[in-house]
């Protein structure tokens, strides 16, 4: 079907493209091997002439780093590794500066056993009002089993024992994640105030919004009922195995209550309602639908959700249409944009993950043992996928380094590996690690310009250096190039907040116009078959993600026409 245009003064959050920044992997300042703020802060105007509208920062919150920072000590505080308050309050005003929006990232569902509210709870024992912000029961039996049959996304059980403050093996807590992430209790206000009050924290600050780390997890079932299955965030790399039984941990009706309150405090921060001045939510949700992905941004909800089913798509012509035309309907049945992904730092970069076999489930990782994807077929593809996806209406996020067309990692050492996944399966599962590589940004420096020193916290890759930002800047048809054009043309035909229209130019060719109606309309298309495919008569290229041969566009390649 045909999806309408957005008037011009829709809401920035409508259209932006917003950039992830992995704070460990962009830019290390002071040389010690990991990412800090100051690095992020350099780097600022490189992403302002990317032409991006807004960047998304990884956790930086004071933490023990046992889940990348994913496990927060300390939400009103900036982990040394990255700095302090003063270096977050630089980061921000930059960003303002050059016209850049900031959105951090809130990880509500769980702290750090390290927070001061866990190390209270188990002082204070059983019973106590400490206990009750997080998920404490008794075993079962002879208290020596767990509540539930619960386990860990990150592999094992989801309940670790607890040893008493006078000695002995006690009560049980849930972590739905690593057992340094005991999950808070959202059914306790004192945890709803807290939030309040954190966002608050940060708004005053001047954030512009907050990504929410599993916003379909914070309430779960009450009766904590047995389940049967493994509490997967994702699921397999093909829409046909996208589970459908949630676990009773999952998408419960109550955290949209939640999402209700956090939306009108936001709102409270722009008493005149001016678009320019809203401050978003977007929610982070693995979810087997669109339509249950969508709940969460209805009107009084959140702004955005993630696109995961556009990313999980498999590369096949049917496939990617199916998924971007039940994106929008899915986003139009609540009034809500859709947003568009391929990477982030969960998963296999796209540049290494459509050049893997199609139909190949979606891995956690690949090891250096593992059937290796093709990388000049995967570079195509994922130039060809962005280049399609950069032409889609709503907002679309990009991870860093995927403007370089940077791969995988897929030959990192186990003994460096960090990702909690990774160890609580015994390797069985390659984890997250290979995708959060810190970023080449000249050739021939040191940790290829990462940091001052030759040390980076996961060692880069010898190739990374071929894909340095200082290689390519200026280079024409480099990735990055590539990157810039699509994304100066977006803004220039304003295709964020563009109609469209699908186009039939044949069974392996997925084609659409995307017009305002009142400019010119860009017509966009990709072609996935072996058959090369004519441009339409009268129409000439804007920009197109590989090389047309005597005119045609050949497989794996997107064009955008005017
Ligand atoms: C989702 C985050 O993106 C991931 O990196 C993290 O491990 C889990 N949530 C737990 O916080």
């Amino acid at each position: 079907m045909t999806h309408n245009p957005l008037p011009h003064e829709a809401p920035w959050w409508r259209h932006a493209v917003i950039y992830q920044v992995y704070p460990r992997s962009f830019a290390d300042q002071d040389g010690d091997g990991v990412g800090d703020l100051p690095g992020i802060t350099s780097r600022l105007p490189y992403l302002a002439e990317l032409g991006v509208d807004a960047i998304w920062i990884s956790p930086f919150y004071r933490s023990p780093m046992a889940d990348a920072g994913y496990d927060v000590a300390d939400y009103r505080d900036i982990d040394p590794l990255f700095g302090d308050l003063s270096d977050a309050d630089a980061l921000i005003a930059r960003a303002h500066e050059l016209g850049v929006r900031v959105v951090i990232d809130l990880v509500p569902n769980h702290t750090s056993d390290q927070h001061a509210w866990f190390q209270a709870a188990l002082a204070a024992g059983p019973g106590s009002p400490e206990r009750e912000r997080y998920v404490f029961r008794p075993g079962r039996g002879d208290g020596t089993e767990p509540p539930n049959n619960w386990e860990s996304v990150f592999g094992g059980g989801a309940w670790t024992r607890v040893t008493e403050p006078d000695g002995t093996p006690g009560q049980w807590y849930l972590h739905l994640f690593d057992d340094t992430q005991p999950d808070l209790n959202w059914d306790n206000p004192e945890v709803v105030e807290e939030f309040q009050d954190v966002l608050r924290f940060w708004l005053d600050r001047g954030v512009d919004g907050f990504r929410v780390d599993v916003a379909h997890a914070l309430i779960k079932d009450p009766e904590l009922p047995d389940w049967h299955g493994r509490a997967v965030m994702a699921n397999g790399g093909d829409g046909e195995t996208a589970h459908t039984h949630l676990g009773p941990m999952w998408d419960q009706e109550g955290v949209h209550e939640i999402y209700r309150g956090w939306r009108r405090l936001l709102d409270s921060y722009n008493p005149t309602g001016d678009p320019a001045q809203d401050r978003i939510l977007c929610a982070e949700a693995w979810l087997p639908t669109q339509e249950r992905t969508m709940r969460y941004t209805r009107a009084d909800e959140m702004h955005q959700a993630f696109n995961f089913h556009f990313l999980q798509s498999p590369w096949r012509v049917d496939d990617v249409t199916e998924v971007v035309e039940a994106s929008l309907v899915a986003a139009e049945a609540v009034g809500a944009p859709t947003t568009w992904v391929l990477s982030n730092h969960d998963v296999v970069r796209h540049a290494s993950r459509l050049g893997l076999p199609v139909g190949t489930p979606r891995p956690n990782g690949i090891g250096a043992l593992e059937p290796q994807p093709n990388a000049v077929l995967g570079l195509r593809r994922a130039r060809a996928a962005t280049t399609l996806m950069l032409a889609l209406p709503g907002s679309a996020y990009l991870y860093n380094g995927e403007e370089l067309g940077l791969p995988e990692h897929t030959a990192l050492p186990d003994a460096v590996r960090q990702d909690p996944a990774f160890h609580r399966t015994a390797g069985e599962e390659t984890g997250r690690d290979g995708c959060r590589v810190p970023m080449p940004w000249t050739a021939a420096a040191p940790s290829f310009g990462f940091g001052p020193g030759e040390e980076s916290w996961l060692p880069q890759p010898d190739l990374y250096g071929v894909f340095a930002v200082d290689r390519q800047q200026g280079v024409e048809g480099s990735t990055l190039e590539l990157y810039r054009t699509l994304l100066r043309l977006r803004r220039e035909h304003d295709l964020g907040v563009g109609g469209l229209e699908w186009l039939d130019l044949g069974p392996e060719v997925l084609a659409f116009r995307n017009a305002r109606g009142d400019g010119t309309p860009v017509t966009v298309i990709t072609n996935f078959g072996e058959e090369p495919v004519a441009l339409p008569e009268g129409t000439s290229v804007l920009v197109c993600s590989g090389r047309l041969h005597e005119g045609m566009l050949g497989q794996d390649t997107t064009v955008w026409l005017s």
